[in-house]
């Protein structure tokens, strides 16, 4: 990885660019109006839709772009962290270099390369991950400060920034099929029904479990399937895939060289009227009470780390059981983001239950960090 250093690679006039939009005011939006907004799409939305983008989108990426200068402990200097920044800068410069939006052309134009910079940004959450490894690399086990307190808190705001605005790119693009699904508004379904959401998604988690270790607990799922409401089914897809991995896992291993046959992993959709809430009850032997402070950061895993520096990130394909000690602290970023949360309750010696709820009103604003 030859990353540079900053002004080897751009511009002073960008680098003050970049300073001056990151100071400005980001614009949150909610469930509900990236909804309603979209419900009918025509020229005229789409056009005022790409040039709020316009922007937007260099605001939110300067921000970030700021913040990965001056990180602690030498994080910045990192190669993984540094290539990081220059999508982030790259992605400054195709935005601010694109003309004024003015008619559907443009708006295209500027649609095809927002698809683009999605792409770039692809695989930011691993390589970053990388970055912190090779960190962590560099102190002496003993020595690894123990309270990583602010480059946690970085990274949740760093990761929930990403959940935005991929969120934003990918509704204006969604925005244009000439032929949405029914019911969807771009990523937004508006009468999902997470049950049918909870079952694929434990369809997913389970197929891996069964090729990691040959076999996999049995999953329940309780709830009622007709029952609606609008949010983003790749969302919770996300968050009920890692918690049924974890508890899959947990089974799997307490029971793996038992007589007893494995306790299913049970699922309850509840729907509320102001949250739809998911639980997910597993019999796995629970997390000690010490390990609890510690879940949902960035470096907490039981589980051996598939990363390492050799790893080719581009071709890596990133869906394993456990390892990154990513799952939980993602999740939970992805819940909050629509005004939801996650909690995790254990007892430890007999199991988990993780709480997911969802915010079913869609008005809370995205958290902008
Ligand atoms: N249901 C559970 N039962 C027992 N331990 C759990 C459970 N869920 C999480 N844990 C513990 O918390 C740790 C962190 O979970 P998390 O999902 O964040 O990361 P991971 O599963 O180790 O790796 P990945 O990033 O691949 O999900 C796990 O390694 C495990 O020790
Ligand atoms: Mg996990």
């Amino acid at each position: 990885m030859a990353a540079k250093k900053l002004y080897e690679t751009f511009s002073k006039a960008l680098i003050e660019e970049v300073h001056r939009w990151g100071s400005l005011k980001q614009t949150g939006v909610s469930l509900r109006y990236m909804m309603e907004f979209g419900s009918t799409p025509s020229d005229r939305t789409l056009l005022i839709s790409a040039q709020f983008l316009h922007k937007e989108l260099p605001i939110r990426i300067a921000r970030r772009a700021i913040e990965l200068e001056s990180l602690p402990y030498g994080l910045s200097d990192k190669s993984a962290v540094l290539k990081v920044r220059d999508w982030y800068l790259d992605s400054f410069r195709d935005l601010r270099s694109f003309p004024e939006i003015k008619d559907t052309v443009d708006e295209l134009n500027f649609t095809q390369m927002i698809k683009m910079i999605k792409v770039r940004h692809n695989n930011v959450v691993p390589m970053m991950a990388l970055g912190v490894q090779q960190l962590k690399k560099d102190f002496k086990p003993k020595t690894l400060p123990t309270n990583l307190d602010e480059i946690h808190q970085f990274l949740d705001r760093f990761y929930m920034s990403r959940i935005g605005i991929r969120m934003l790119i990918g509704q204006h693009v969604a925005l244009h099929d000439p032929n949405p699904p029914p019911d969807c508004v771009g990523y937004i379904h508006t009468k999902m029904s997470p049950v049918e959401v909870a079952r694929h998604a434990s369809e997913d988690a389970r197929s891996i479990c069964l090729r990691e270790y040959g076999s996999a607990p049995q999953i329940d799922i309780y709830g009622d399937p007709s029952f609606t409401f609008p949010y983003v089914p790749s969302h919770l897809h996300l968050m009920v895939f890692e918690l049924v991995k974890n508890s899959l896992r947990a089974v799997q291993e307490r029971f793996m060289d038992s007589d007893r046959v494995a306790p299913p992993v049970r699922i309850i959709v509840a729907d509320g009227i102001e949250d739809v809430t998911i639980k997910i009850s597993d019999e796995g032997g629970g997390i000690p009470r010490s390990g609890l402070p510690k879940i949902f950061t960035y470096l907490y895993s039981t589980a051996q780390n598939p990363l390492n520096e050799n790893l080719d990130i581009e071709s890596y394909d990133a869906v394993t059981m456990a390892g990154y000690g990513y799952g939980l602290p993602i999740s939970r970023l992805y819940a909050r983001y629509f005004g939801g949360d996650l909690q995790i309750i254990s007892m430890e010696g007999y199991g988990t239950d993780a709480y997911l709820h969802l915010s079913r009103l869609g008005d809370s604003q995205e958290p902008l960090p």
